[in-house]
């Protein structure tokens, strides 16, 4: 279906593909792998036409092609979903998906023909969708589907995935796959890029693991394990589990007392009270959109309670803003790294000192920025969290998602926090840097800060949690030893039994 020969593509110095090659069968799901920056985004931009290829070939159905841009993609039948959707909130569905189709006949935009039409497409593929909804009002996984069927309303045959499952629930991600696996059956062909290798052996027939820009292997799914996987990814052994002692917890850092938070619709956190002291992890556990996210917003001064008390090492900081905490030693790693975490456009040494710009060391008393100081923390950021390439004057744009990822995990540990919010450290995160971000939570903690982690991994937050509250609803349903308890038995709390 698809064949990249060769292709090599640089950004500046920045070789971002050098000489990759990738086979593409018709009718399969084919993973690609690899590390943060390993290229992977950039090369499947290069099929869809969003980037020129500086040399190589690209053949569909054997055929030699030249995709100077997306819409030649498209008339080739290739379709891509990006890992930040393209939608506009304030329109529906069906809107969404004929707006910017390439009909050739604008002029008759025809809704009631279009509602019908995705909505036998979503029917097929039991997606699930309503077109006349509007997107502001749809969970992610939903908005996800609108971007599929966007796609296949555009009659694509070949759907290209950056990372579709980063955003999404344990349940949603099953959800997907369901959906993948009747596409195929349909005789479509799937290219799904991932950094969850039980993902890529759950669903694809074929890998193809990138490394450094180029592709350094391909292997049958069935012929391989996460084992193997992550060797060729990574070049070496990679803990693909969390190794921690017992903590040692001292005196309470965090008091929650009766904490109500409202949401858009209805309240989004109910009555929440518990604790969180020096040298513990507490997990927070739970199906997306049942409160955690305001609940951490709220205590990293983001959002405001509506009811209860806060308390940080016994003082009241009910309501304080974020800069006030922050100035308290409260440090929050946010999931939204692109709403909440970076400015985009301006560069690596700006980025590292965000927050804590303003004051001492890094702005004088008279208002002078300390230019060395700066220098100094972003160096050391990039030393130690291994962002790459550790260039502090490119733009955190230029950065691959997952080295945004560390950047902004190593300012907020530049703070030496007294206590961590943290939210979805991993997402979007290769194996190696989930091992490398695991084992500095632990030290942090081992150091004696209080950390309160909120994940939508089961699996990560049961690993490195010392303690684990269950949210749903808006309400803390019970708390587990993460040690005894079976992620069965923690599922069951999150859905309520259902
Ligand atoms: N528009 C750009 N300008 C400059 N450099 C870029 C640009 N896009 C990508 N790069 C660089 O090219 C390299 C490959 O990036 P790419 O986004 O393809 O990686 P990736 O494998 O998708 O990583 P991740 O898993 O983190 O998403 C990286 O070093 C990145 O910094
Ligand atoms: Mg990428």
């Amino acid at each position: 279906m698809l064949e990249l020969r060769n292709i090599k593509k640089a950004f500046g110095d920045c070789v971002a593909n050098e000489d990759v090659s990738i086979t593409v069968k018709s009718g399969t799901i084919h993973a690609i792998v690899g590390e943060n920056g390993a290229g992977k985004s950039t090369i499947m931009k290069i099929a869809y036409g969003f980037y020129k290829a500086d040399s190589g070939e690209i053949l569909v159905n054997g055929q030699p092609v030249n995709i100077r841009n997306p819409h030649d993609a498209i008339a080739l039948g290739i379709g891509m979903v990006h890992q930040h959707f393209m939608l506009v909130d304030t329109m529906t569905v069906a809107e969404n998906i004929i707006l910017g189709a390439e009909t050739g006949s604008t002029a008759s935009l025809d809704l009631e023909t279009a509602n019908r039409e995705i909505l036998a497409l979503s029917n097929e593929l039991k997606l699930d969708v309503d077109p006349r909804a509007y997107i502001e009002d749809l969970s992610v996984g939903a908005q996800q589907r609108v971007e599929l069927l966007k796609a296949l309303y555009r009659d694509a045959k070949l759907l290209i995935l950056d990372e579709p499952t980063a955003v999404l629930s344990p349940q949603e991600v099953e959800e997907l796959f369901g959906i993948l696996r009747r596409m195929k059956e349909q005789g479509k062909t799937i290219i799904i890029i991932t950094h969850k290798l039980d993902e890529v052996l759950a669903v694809s027939d074929e890998v193809t693991v990138m490394r450094d820009g180029r592709s350094v292997g391909n292997v049958k799914t069935s012929e391989t394990s996460a084992k193997d996987l992550a060797r060729l990814i990574v070049g070496r052994d990679v803990l693909l589990r969390v190794e921690k002692t017992d903590a040692k917890p001292n005196g309470t850092v965090l008091e929650v007392t009766n904490l109500s938070i409202s949401g858009k619709i209805g309240p989004a956190v109910k009555n929440v009270s518990f604790r969180v002291r020096s040298g513990e992890i507490v997990g927070v556990a739970g199906i997306e959109g049942n409160g955690q996210t305001e609940l951490i917003e709220a205590l990293s001064g983001l959002i405001r309670a509506s009811e209860g008390h806060v308390e940080f090492d016994g003082k009241d900081i009910t309501n304080r803003s974020a800069r006030e905490l922050k100035e308290l030693g409260i440090a929050h790693i946010p999931e939204d790294r692109h709403k909440r975490g970076l400015l985009l456009n301006s560069d690596l040494a700006e980025n590292s000192v965000l927050g804590v710009h303003y004051r001492p060391p890094i702005t004088s008393a008279g208002g002078m920025m300390n230019n060395a100081e700066i220098g100094k923390r972003v160096g050391e950021i990039i030393e130690n969290f291994d962002v790459r390439p550790g260039d502090p004057t490119l733009s955190a744009r230029s950065l691959s998602g997952g080295n945004q990822q560390k950047l902004i995990i190593g300012r907020e540990f530049e703070l030496d926090p007294k206590l961590l919010l943290v939210s979805q450290p991993t997402r979007g995160v290769d194996i190696g840097a989930i091992e490398f971000i695991h084992r500095k939570l632990i030290g942090l903690r081992d150091a004696g800060s209080a950390i309160l982690l909120v994940s939508a991994e089961l699996e990560e937050v049961t690993a490195l949690a010392d303690r684990l509250l269950v949210i749903r609803e808006g309400e803390i349903v019970g708390e587990v030893d993460p040690k005894t308890t079976s992620v069965e038995e923690i599922g069951l709390m999150m859905t309520g039994g259902k």
